[in-house]
C-alpha cells in the first residue's frame, strides 16, 4: 500500500514537472512568437524608409559610413531585397511594401536571360519564386523557367557541377553557395515537367558532396575542377580565413542546400549529410552560447574575431525546416539552436534601432573579409534569411 502511494505520488509529481516544463515550453514559444509579430512590424518601418532613399534603378547592398550602398539588377544579392519586401508584407499587409516589390521586379526582370552567373537561384527564385506564391501571375512563371534555361547553360556534365564563377578556360570554378541555386531547377522541373533541370540539380550535389566536404562535414569554399576531365585540381577559399577553415556562411549555404535536396528528392542520403553539417556546426567548440557564429569557425582571435549575422540568419531557417525531417532527439536540438539565434537576433546587440542602419533590420554581418569588403556590417541576406526564419518559426510552432 506504501509502496503503491510512493508510485502515485512519484507518476503525480513527473506529471506535474512535465506538464511545467511544456508550460514554460508554451510560453517561450508564444513570447518569440510576440517577438516575431514586432520584428515584422519594424522590419516595415525599416523597409519603407531605406525605399524612400534607395536610388532609381538601384537594389541596397549595405549599409557603410552613414551611406546606403546600392547595385544595379545583375549582382547576386539584387533578388533579397523584393523577396525581404514580399516577407514583410506577407504579415503586414502592407500594400506600400508590396508595390514597391512589384516595382523592382520590373527592374530585376531582365535578369532572366543572364548566363554570367550561377546566383540566379538567388536572384530569381527568392524574389519571382515569393512573387509567385504570393500571386500566381503567368508572368512570373515564365520568368523563373528562363531562369533556370540561364542557370542550366552553366552546368558540365564532365564535371557534374553547374559552373560558380567564370574564369581560365581551364578552371571550373564551384562554391559551396551554389547549393543554393539548385531549388529554382527543381520548381523548373515540377513547372515544365522537363526533368532535365531536376537531373542537374540531383548531379551537381552529388558531386558537391563527394568533392566538397571534409572528412568532418565542414566543406571548402571553392573547388577548381579541370573542365575536360573533371578531376579536381584545388580545394581552397575565397571568403573563408584559411583554404582549411570553415568558412561560417558556406557551412550554412551546405547545411541549407542538403536540407532542399532532401525536400525535393526524399533521398535519405540528403537528409544523412545535412544532418553531419547540423552536428559539425552545433558541436563545434567555437560556435557562442547565442549560437551566432564567427565569421569562420577556425578563424584566428576567437573570441575578438567578428560574428557573422548573415551566417546564423541563414542557418536558423535551414534548422526550422530541417526540423521537419530529423528524428525526434535532432528536431528538439534544431528547434533549439533555430531559437537561440532567433532570440539573439531580436536583441539589442544585432536588430537595429528603428530609424537607423539603413533601413536594414539586422546589423553585424561579414560580406568578405579577405577583401575588407562589407566588414560588420547589414546586408541584405542576413534581413531575407531572418525573415523567412521567422516565417518558419511561426509556422513551425502555430497550434
Ligand atoms: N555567395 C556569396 C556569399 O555568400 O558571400
Amino acid at each position: 500500500m506504501k509502496y503503491q502511494l510512493q508510485v502515485v505520488l512519484l507518476i503525480s509529481s513527473i506529471g506535474i514537472c512535465l506538464s511545467c516544463s511544456s508550460q514554460q515550453r508554451a510560453t517561450a514559444v508564444k513570447d518569440l512568437n510576440s517577438t516575431i509579430d514586432k520584428n515584422f512590424k519594424d522590419a516595415d518601418t525599416q523597409y519603407k524608409l531605406m525605399m524612400q532613399v534607395l536610388p532609381a534603378g538601384q537594389f541596397p547592398k549595405t549599409f557603410e559610413r552613414d551611406t546606403l550602398r546600392t547595385s544595379g539588377p545583375g549582382w547576386w544579392c539584387s533578388g533579397f531585397y523584393p523577396g525581404s519586401l514580399l516577407y514583410i508584407c506577407e504579415q503586414t499587409k502592407d500594400t506600400v511594401l508590396y508595390n514597391e516589390a512589384k516595382r523592382t521586379l520590373r527592374l530585376l526582370a531582365k535578369e532572366q536571360f543572364n548566363t554570367t552567373t550561377h546566383d540566379l537561384g538567388f536572384m530569381m527564385y527568392c524574389s519571382f519564386g515569393n512573387a509567385l506564391r504570393l500571386d500566381s501571375d503567368e508572368a512570373y512563371k515564365q520568368i523563373l523557367i528562363n531562369s533556370a534555361r540561364s542557370l542550366a547553360t552553366r552546368f558540365n556534365p564532365t564535371v557534374g557541377c553547374i559552373r560558380s564563377w567564370d574564369s581560365k578556360p581551364s578552371d571550373f570554378l564551384v562554391i559551396i553557395d551554389n547549393m543554393m541555386n539548385l531549388e529554382l531547377l527543381f520548381w523548373a522541373t515540377k513547372a515544365t515537367g522537363d526533368s532535365s533541370f531536376y537531373k542537374i540539380a540531383v548531379t551537381h550535389a552529388n558531386t558537391t558532396m563527394k568533392n566538397h566536404f571534409r572528412p568532418d562535414y565542414s566543406s571548402y569554399h571553392v573547388l577548381n575542377y579541370d573542365p575536360a576531365t573533371g578531376a579536381v585540381q584545388q580545394k581552397r577559399t575565397a571568403q573563408g580565413a584559411a583554404d582549411s577553415s570553415a568558412w561560417a556562411r558556406g557551412q550554412s549555404w551546405g547545411l541549407y542546400g542538403y536540407t532542399v535536396m532532401y525536400r525535393e528528392t526524399h533521398d535519405k542520403k540528403y537528409l544523412d549529410q545535412a544532418n553531419h553539417i547540423a552536428h559539425f556546426i552545433l558541436n563545434n567548440h567555437h560556435l557562442p552560447a547565442d549560437k551566432i557564429p564567427y565569421w569562420d569557425y577556425d578563424v584566428p582571435g576567437i573570441p575578438d574575431a567578428l560574428r557573422d549575422a548573415s551566417a546564423a540568419a541563414i542557418m536558423a531557417s535551414a534548422f526550422i525546416e530541417l526540423s521537419g525531417y530529423a528524428n525526434a532527439k535532432s528536431a528538439k536540438e534544431y528547434m533549439a539552436a533555430a531559437t537561440t539565434i532567433l532570440q539573439t537576433l531580436s536583441g539589442e546587440s544585432y536588430k537595429a534601432v528603428t530609424g537607423t542602419n539603413g533601413g536594414f533590420i539586422l546589423q553585424h554581418s561579414v560580406g568578405n573579409m579577405p577583401q575588407h569588403s562589407e566588414v560588420d556590417v547589414p546586408l541584405t541576406y542576413a534581413d531575407y534569411y531572418f525573415l523567412e526564419a521567422m516565417k518558419r518559426y511561426k509556422e513551425a510552432t502555430k497550434k
